[in-house]
């Protein structure tokens, strides 16, 4: 293809001319690969893509871009290097008609070989010192924090359990959780990553690495977010027949609303099914039916032996603590609204095959137990689980459901506030010093 009519040309006769076609092609080809190019930098980052690896949004996020930048212009100048030379070769050195006799044989070039030896090994020191800088600096990072979370893997839903919070003197935040984890902007948190059963993988990518959640053994991550919004994370991992519904979502507030939102989960949700207790003003009282629910799963102000002598073994399920201020539920695979719910409590195992809960809430079990109306005072119910006077800090959240959930247009959650029986804890404030906002 590339001889076509240069078969006719003599070449000992036309050297010039022949270089100066080889050099406008080389340039034409040069010209070519420079609009690909820009056409390709058109695709940048694009943040309505929640799972966007290209658009950091933490500390930890920016430092793995920048390596991740430092790679891609490395790469782009190879390629193009070793393009130009191929296509060079290629013309300048191409058979111009029927060799009478073979070129000249050679073997080995020393200079050739020292050059293609040292820039790659240049191109990959390039590459190696900030890499290991970086990794340095992210595990110190994840070894001096502000805020511990620990996060439970768990198949296939995520444990959120906070602990120590170096900014209020070390208190213990005594909040727990489930796949909306709440962090305030410009802190550095540490996430623990935990599990006791297969290994999951924590990966938010806008705003940290993957890094796998390991049966005994405690891997860290450290995340500083710099703005406030939602970042989806989902497990990264296979780890089970609902891998792919194991996601979660990282809400970062500015500091006063964080410490708002824990408060919140501190003084929860008091319930009960004793008809002669007091219940202040608003607060409902739990349906029988809601015992089953604390078989398996906690709320926060909840007195578990009113409900028919029963108490959560364990955190067997999510933390059901103001679990209506959630944008979803079973791990990101619903939208939280009544119908939802309703589909979800009825028959788990049908929305979700081979959830732990279809175990024991099989299909129409609860109808089969409670009755109609039973199953509707629980939906009820759940649907009043948050904070007197409304959830906290979920303005974020406004206008971007989970990617991938089943929405139900129209349905909102209830809006019956629940009063206080007893706070747990006291409040917490922020701390006086606030984070500039960049
Ligand atoms: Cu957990 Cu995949």
């Amino acid at each position: 293809m590339i001889r076509g009519s240069h078969d006719q040309v003599d070449q000992s006769t036309k050297p010039s001319k022949q270089r100066r076609r080889t050099g406008s092609r080389v340039l034409t080809m040069g010209l070519l690969g420079l609009i690909a190019m820009l056409v390709l930098t058109a695709c940048g980052p694009d943040v309505s893509k929640p799972y966007t690896t290209i658009s950091p949004a933490s500390d930890t996020a920016d430092g793995i871009q920048s390596l991740y930048i430092l790679v891609f212009w490395l790469a782009l100048v190879v390629f193009v290097g070793v393009q130009f030379a191929i296509v060079y070769a290629a013309l300048r050195f191409r058979r111009n008609k029927p060799l009478a006799q073979r070129p000249p044989q050679v073997h080995g070039n020393k200079r050739l070989e020292i050059i293609w030896t040292v820039i790659p090994a240049v191109v990959l020191l390039v590459v190696l010192i900030p890499t290991i800088t970086t990794l340095y600096d992210q595990d110190a990072a994840a070894n001096d924090g502000d805020i511990q979370i620990d996060i439970f893997g768990k198949q296939w839903w995520w444990e959120v359990n906070y602990g120590t919070d170096e900014t209020q003197g070390g208190e213990d935040l005594g909040v727990i959780t489930a796949n909306e984890v709440y962090i305030p902007q410009g802190k550095n948190v540490v996430f623990n990553l935990q599990s006791n059963n297969v290994i999951h993988s924590f990966w938010v990518p806008r705003l940290s690495g993957k890094m796998d959640v390991v049966p005994g053994h405690t891997n860290k991550i450290s995340i500083t977010a710099n703005e406030p919004g939602e970042y989806f994370g989902e497990c990264a991992e296979f780890c089970g027949a609902q891998h792919a519904w194991m996601r979660f979502k990282v809400i970062v507030l500015p500091e006063d609303e964080f410490y708002a939102w824990v408060n919140a989960q501190r003084v929860g949700n008091p319930g009960t099914t004793d008809t002669e207790a007091e219940l202040p003003d608003g607060v409902a009282l739990a349906p029988q039916a809601f015992s089953l629910c604390l078989s398996c799963h906690v709320v926060n102000g909840v007195v578990p032996y009113t409900l028919n002598g029963l108490e959560a073994p364990s955190n067997l399920g999510p933390d059901l603590t103001n679990l209506a201020c959630r944008d979803a539920i079973a791990a990101g695979l619903l939208v939280n609204n009544r119908e939802n719910l309703e589909r979800w409590i009825d028959n788990p195992g049908g929305v979700k095959p081979g959830n732990y809960m279809a175990d024991q809430i099989t299909e129409g079990i609860v109808r089969e137990r409670y009755g109609d109306d039973g199953f509707n005072e629980l939906i009820d119910y759940l649907m009043t689980l948050q904070p007197a006077g409304g959830c906290v800090g979920t303005e974020a959240a406004e206008g971007a459901p989970p990617p991938g959930v089943v929405a139900t247009p129209g349905a909102t959650p209830a809006g019956t506030p629940a009063g206080t029986l007893a706070a747990v804890a006291s409040p917490i404030v922020a701390s006086p010093v606030a984070t500039p906002v960049d």
